[in-house]
């Protein structure tokens, strides 16, 4: 028997949520966030799958972006931190992918070059994330040069897109996403020139008033919510990523009696415990604490001890047929893995980028 530890990759699921994310932005155009193997999905089988829902896609990095070129995808790809060197423009031109600028090294660059197809590209902005992007007050001098640069698509064909990221747009009650949102509001731009864009997930769900012309969903199309607080336009995500594993052990122990390494959880009844064949090394995070919720048989059990390299404890004594190979879901379908993430002091996005290659990707229509 294979062990029996596996990432189901539902994309009927995906496609669920990327047309609620269609449908939320409404006249905008929809970017598609890609990156990090898609969140931890897999890019090629993910992109693949909504490239006809989709206008463009978002990646990190040029290797990404020919990565999704390698999979067939034919639509626009976005170099969202623009590229690491000068001589990634010549791939970029040749694969027709879109650069972001976000600042003066990338602008010189591109000036320099000399480029097989003319590009077309994205101009960052910093409106207080402090992280990417030009500030407010060089937007006019940098666009004045993108529009000079005869790199660039003559802006009249492709107009340039500026764009910026919301810092906390995961929060309703928060003034940093209406103060962005103001900064953004108030750039110096002629409006037939430009395209722009502001909205990430948290935006996309939540903030309206980011929508403009290019949304930039990731999370939620692979159906998280990275809201703080329940809202009525997440309630139809669906999670798109479900890790399961199966039982390999059980033994009951009397109270008193400790569980995994360093006996971390200690029995405060007669307790069934269960073995299931997790651990961190396929991604579940080690530093989840005792109780943290897992799925046997559709009801919540509890993480007893401390997480191994290839398994997991967890106490089943209030489960009913509980038995040798019963399914256990870490994640996913019936638990959404934010909740899990915050047992272990951290966001659903972590875990779902940081899950390695050990467990199979099951990739099932429905
Ligand atoms: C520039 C940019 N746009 C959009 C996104 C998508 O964000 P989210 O996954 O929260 O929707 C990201 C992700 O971090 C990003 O860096």
């Amino acid at each position: 028997m294979t062990r029996p530890t596996q990432a189901t990759i539902n994309l009927q699921a995906l496609r669920h949520n990327t047309a609620h994310a269609r449908t939320l932005a409404g006249t905008a155009r929809l970017l598609a966030v890609v990156k990090a193997n898609a969140y931890g999905h897999g890019a090629a089988k993910v992109a693949v799958a909504i490239a006809e829902q989709v206008d463009a896609f978002g990646v990190a990095c040029l290797e990404e972006a020919l990565q999704l070129r390698a999979a067939g995808i034919t639509r626009p790809i976005l170099l969202m931190e623009g590229v690491f060197e000068a001589q990634e423009l010549d791939n970029a031109a040749r694969e027709q992918l879109w650069p972001a600028i976000t600042n003066e090294q990338q602008l010189a660059w591109l000036e320099q070059a000399q480029l097989s197809a003319p590009l077309q590209v994205w101009l960052k902005v910093n409106t207080g994330m402090n992280r990417l992007g030009i500030a407010p007050a060089q937007v006019t001098a940098f666009l004045q040069r993108i529009y000079d640069c005869p790199q660039v698509i003559d802006h009249s064909v492709a107009p340039v897109v500026v764009f910026t990221h919301l810092s906390s747009a995961d929060n309703l009650h928060s003034d940093a996403t209406l103060q962005q949102l103001k900064q953004f509001a108030e750039l110096p731009l002629a409006s037939a020139a430009v395209a722009r864009s502001a909205a990430n997930s948290g935006g996309l769900l939540q903030w309206p008033a980011s929508h403009y012309d290019w949304v930039r969903p990731g999370y939620m199309l692979y159906g998280n919510s990275p809201l703080d607080a329940a809202h009525s336009n997440t309630a139809a995500l669906k999670p798109v990523m479900t890790l399961t594993s199966r039982i390999i052990a059980l033994r009951n122990i009397e109270a008193g009696e400790a569980v995994g390494y360093g006996g971390t959880f200690v029995a405060q009844r007669p307790t069934t415990i269960a073995c299931v064949a997790i651990g961190y090394g396929d991604g579940y995070p080690r530093q989840a604490v005792n109780g943290t919720p897992v799925l046997v048989n559709g009801q919540r059990a509890a993480l007893a001890g401390r997480v191994s390299m290839d398994m997991l404890m967890i106490d089943v004594t209030d489960i009913a047929n509980v038995a040798l190979g019963t399914p256990v879901v870490l994640w996913g379908d019936g638990l959404p893995v934010d909740e899990v993430a915050r047992y272990a002091g951290t966001v659903g996005y972590e875990l779902l980028t940081r899950l390695p290659a050990r467990p199979a990707r099951v990739v099932v229509e429905d």
